[in-house]
């Protein structure tokens, strides 16, 4: 077989500010060791996220240009409302400015005190929007999921024996709904199989409870489905996609990852008075129902996104090219999560840096220094993001201390992805210089955005 290609040609480029170590290192101390307190034109690769950070085709820079900014019923609002028909077969599409907006929405409505929500692995965002509301987030991810170096074609899966006992356990008068996060993020961005989405859907079915999609990566779990499941080989993504959606009663979407545009979203759904209410708050919060937070021209690159992201030579690049960062780093020996993960490689640093104990963060510290070693800039999901204190103010450690390597859409080639391979190598053989870190100001919510560490 030939090399996996990138699938474009390159029209537009925008050049990469190059630093110092020197420069670097200051840099990071006036940043308070966060990289997310770092501005971009310091950082020479930035994984920081996959979202919103897409380049964008030639024709979605032409919809730029046609969109309609009609305050009410534009062209472009029709356009977009039709792409996402197209792949959710719902009723009501509700535009987003994000994907928070909608679990915002959604949640707001939904949640309340005495509330339960579970899903495989909630997003930090939508686990805030359900606490914020005072409800309850629980997470119910297969076994196998937890474990790093374990293979498993579907990691992503909710344990369904697990749903049921909490289900028994909270009451299902309790549980607005159940939610799938595909691909799950958190857990490595991991697939969730179709078989999975069934077998939920069976319980959801059973249990009168509806079932949504945290749709974010849809197409990325979509090709996951037709390399890895039985029966799915001859699908088309597309067929996959309506196939996984069919199952579920909505979806929350953030169109920065999978619609591979730079901002936007959706609240997708079925029920009428749901969609009410939803709407209702929409005018309140985010603009009228056929624009919410977005400019027509928003729409047009979404609904052109949509079309170009379930093209399958552009899948096959995609996973190809995390699928090479990964295998470059288990070449050298570094743990990551197996098998490679969708839009990201996940370092477990519990294992790069046994020597730094949970409560002094080792995936900060990795993150700091691919700052430091080649300017490129990764986030920590582990204590950092995900950590609480009990009563006498002692952390409860995350399940998993991960660093996130995310790959932007055809962003970067393969030379780039050559050097981040190189300057992770470097920090691993240098891993036994490693340092800990403590946090020297937080806020109560979301720290890891804004919080600032001391090393040890
Ligand atoms: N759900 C998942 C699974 C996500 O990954 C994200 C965002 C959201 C919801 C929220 O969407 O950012 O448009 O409001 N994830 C980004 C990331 C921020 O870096 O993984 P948003």
């Amino acid at each position: 077989m030939k090399t996996i290609i990138e699938p474009f040609k390159i029209k537009s480029v925008e050049p990469i500010r190059f630093t110092t170590k020197e420069e670097r290192i200051k840099i990071l101390e006036e940043a308070g060791y966060n990289p997310f307190l770092i501005r971009a034109d310091d950082v020479l690769i930035d994984l920081l996220t996959d979202s919103g950070t897409s380049a964008m085709s030639s024709d979605q820079w032409a919809g730029i240009m046609r969109g309609d900014e009609s305050y009410a019923g534009a062209k472009s609002f029709y356009k977009f409302e039709s792409a996402v028909k197209k792949i959710t077969g719902d009723k009501f599409i509700i535009p987003t400015h994000q994907g928070r907006a909608a679990e915002k929405i959604l949640f707001s409505i939904l949640g309340g005190p005495g509330k339960y929500f579970a899903s495989n692995t909630f997003f930090d965002t939508t686990r805030a929007n359900i606490e914020f509301s005072g409800a309850e987030a629980v997470d119910l991810l297969v076994e196998v999921g937890k474990h790093p170096e374990q293979r498993s074609p579907f990691k992503g899966n909710l344990d369904v024996e697990a749903l049921e006992a909490f289900i028994k356990k909270v009451g299902k008068e309790n549980i607005p709904l159940i939610m799938l996060t595909v691909t799950n993020n958190s857990g490595g961005g991991q697939p969730v199989s179709m078989q999975n989405i069934r077998e939920v859907k069976e319980v959801c079915k059973k249990n009168d409870l509806h079932l949504f999609l945290d749709a974010c990566r849809f197409a990325e779990n979509a090709y996951f489905i037709k390399m890895r499941e039985d029966g799915y080989k001859n699908k088309s993504v597309l067929e996959i996609c309506q196939e996984m959606f069919s199952y579920a009663d909505g979806s929350t979407m953030s169109a920065k990852k999978d619609a591979l545009v730079n901002i936007g979203g959706w609240l997708s759904l079925n029920d009428d008075e749901l969609a009410m209410k939803c709407r209702n708050l929409l005018i309140v919060t985010e603009g009228f129902p056929t624009y919410g937070g977005l400019a027509g021209r928003d729409l047009e690159a979404i609904a052109q996104g949509l079309e170009e992201v379930v093209d399958e030579h552009y899948l096959q690049y995609r996973i190809r090219s995390t699928e090479y960062l990964g295998e470059k780093m288990l070449g050298a020996g570094i743990p990551i999560i197996e098998p490679p993960g969708g839009h990201a490689i996940y370092i477990d640093a519990k294992r790069f840096a046994p020597h730094i104990p949970q409560h002094q963060y080792p995936g900060q510290s990795i993150v700091c220094q691919l700052y430091i070693e080649g300017g490129v800039r990764a986030v920590e999901i582990g204590s950092v993001m995900f950590g609480k204190y009990d009563n006498d103010e002692q952390l409860i450690p995350a399940m998993m201390e991960l660093v996130r390597l995310a790959i932007p859409r055809r962003v970067y080639t393969q030379s780039h992805i050559d050097y981040v391979a190189e300057v992770v190598i470097e920090t691993y053989k240098n891993r036994n210089n490693l340092k800990g870190y403590e946090i020297i100001y937080e806020t109560p919510m979301l720290r890891h955005f804004t919080a600032k560490f001391k090393p040890i």
